[in-house]
């Protein structure tokens, strides 16, 4: 219920003409059920980016009109969900391994907005085991410097028997840091120094406002210093 209001009412952000990148998960599968709504009903005209195969059938389902990201010189707007969100509004996601196309939009985006229930409101980032994708290839090494430079427990995320695979076909390696990382962005650039990373789930310095709902309604937090002041 808290998700979908908060996905419902980050809707408002959209408008006719825009160009709007789609997140991934349970939160912002609200928004996108919302914009194929409005589409249906009141005419609204936009296309969407999907950052994940999910997102791209949902969207498909609900008739929102779909571009790649090549297709576009910019996007307007992405609307996402994250799994924490710290004080300066840094982020971890990856929670649902779509990472690396979620990060990819996100910088393609003119602004960011993060759907969120007040339990992703965190001080410090890290309770929520940071996730990293990482390739196939010498996944044990890269886990094992992972496991190093975190001077934490550091696993292969599994389904079953098998690593999860991610939708650009590599696997997520979740880091139990704890709630540690005071320094979001000295750690995202420490991590990306390590050849078989190809992301992190560290969005730091990207999302301008947070639409969060809690029992008492939902609240826009506006990050001072971000585009949408
Ligand atoms: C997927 C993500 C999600 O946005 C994040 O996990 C939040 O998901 P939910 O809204 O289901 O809690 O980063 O990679």
């Amino acid at each position: 219920m808290l998700k979908q209001q908060a996905g419902i009412e980050a809707c408002m952000y959209v408008k006719n003409g825009m160009k709007v990148g789609l997140g991934t998960g349970s939160t912002v599968k609200h928004t996108v059920i919302e914009l194929g709504r409005r589409i249906h009903d009141e005419g609204l005209e936009i296309v969407g980016v999907p950052t994940s195969l999910a997102t791209e059938k949902l969207a498909q389902k609900v008739g929102i009109p779909l571009l790649e990201l090549s297709e576009c010189s910019h996007l307007d707007i992405v609307i996402d969900g994250a799994d924490e969100v710290d004080g300066n509004f840094n982020l971890i996601k990856g929670g649902g391994a779509a990472l690396l196309r979620e990060k990819i939009v996100a910088q393609e985006s003119l602004a960011m907005v993060v759907v969120a229930d007040d339990r992703k409101m965190v001080d410090v980032l890290g309770a929520f085991p940071l996730p990293i994708e990482i390739t196939p290839f010498a996944h044990q090494s890269t886990i094992k410097q992972l496991g190093n430079l975190l001077d934490c427990r550091v696993n292969c995320r599994m389904s079953g028997d098998n690593p999860v695979i991610t939708d650009n076909g590599n696997y997520i390696a979740d880091a139990h840091c704890g709630p540690t990382i005071d320094d979001p962005v000295r750690l995202e650039g420490e991590i990306l120094k390590i050849a078989g990373v190809v992301q992190v789930g560290l969005f730091n310095e990207m999302c301008d406002v947070v639409v969060l709902a809690s029992d008492s309604g939902v609240e826009i937090l506006t990050n001072p210093m971000g585009r949408l002041t």
